[in-house]
């Protein structure tokens, strides 16, 4: 099995560094969002953003993956491939996820945004699905093991009648963008890795409106909900610390969406 990395003073400071310019692509992908404009568009800012901050977007050509982000709207999950004809309209939910590789490192993180006026129903599925990150990084701590957050994230979400994708789970994030450990959003409490200080995670709530079952598309990549419901995305990246878990995809700002 293969290590965990537990990360350097300097590669903390190198993760910082990658996390804000993942989150500054985030927060401008996010601003972009609203009728008319088409996915391909906005990937197209988000890679000329990294690249102006010397980095490289970390899902280009990735396992062959075409974009610089992934752009899922309304009942795609995951994987969105950004695409001049996929032309976002009033209602629409939008998952972005973006990644940066600078100076080595990884950043790592995803948010959905409202296009226009949305639901009330799929503003409270975005409302829920942020919140859990939130939760589950409460048990981020010394003294915890991986599936701590994974329960926390599920014990917060599956009360409001949303579901947690099974399929595709979080992870390490560094040198590599997918390292050890595996970071499921579901499962029982207390098992897993124990962590550690200088672990840094990527922790990624996938929250479906409906069923947790997905169907993977011919295309190889877009994920949707097999019921054709909704669903959301939120992540960042994190560092595990001697005590409060440490956000690294946050923006200059402040921003954590
Ligand atoms: N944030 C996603 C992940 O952690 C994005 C990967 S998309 C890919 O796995 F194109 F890079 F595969
Ligand atoms: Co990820």
């Amino acid at each position: 099995m293969e290590l965990i990395s537990i990360k350097s003073p300097n590669e903390i400071r190198l993760m910082r560094r990658a996390g804000r310019v993942t989150a500054q692509a985030r927060a401008l992908a996010g601003s972009m969002v609203r009728p008319g404009v088409s996915t391909l568009e906005i990937d197209h800012a988000v890679r000329k953003f990294i690249e102006s901050q010397g980095g490289t977007p970390s899902f280009l050509n990735y396992a062959g993956y075409p974009g610089s982000a992934c752009i899922s709207v309304n009942d795609v999950v995951i994987h969105g491939i950004p695409s001049r004809h996929i032309v976002l309209r009033e209602g629409d939910i939008v998952s972005v996820d973006v990644g940066a590789c600078i100076d080595g490192f990884h950043g790592d993180c995803a948010a959905t945004y409202a296009c226009g006026r949305i639901s009330d129903e799929a503003r409270r599925l975005i409302e829920v699905t942020q919140q859990s990150f939130w939760e589950g990084i409460q048990f981020a701590r010394v003294g915890y093991r991986v599936s701590d957050i994974s329960h926390a994230v599920q014990a917060y979400v599956e009360p409001f009648g949303y579901s947690l994708v099974r399929d595709y789970v979080g992870h390490g994030v560094g040198a590599k963008l997918h390292e050890p450990p595996e970071v499921p959003n579901f499962g029982p409490a207390g098992h897993g890795p124990r962590l550690m200080a200088g672990m840094t995670l990527a922790v990624e709530p996938m929250v479906n409106q409906g069923t947790w079952e997905i169907q993977v598309m011919k295309d190889g990549w877009t994920v949707k909900t097999a019921d054709g419901k909704l669903a959301a995305h939120y992540e960042n990246s994190i560092l595990i610390t001697d005590g409060d878990p440490e956000v690294l995809t946050v923006t200059e700002d402040g921003a954590y969406v």
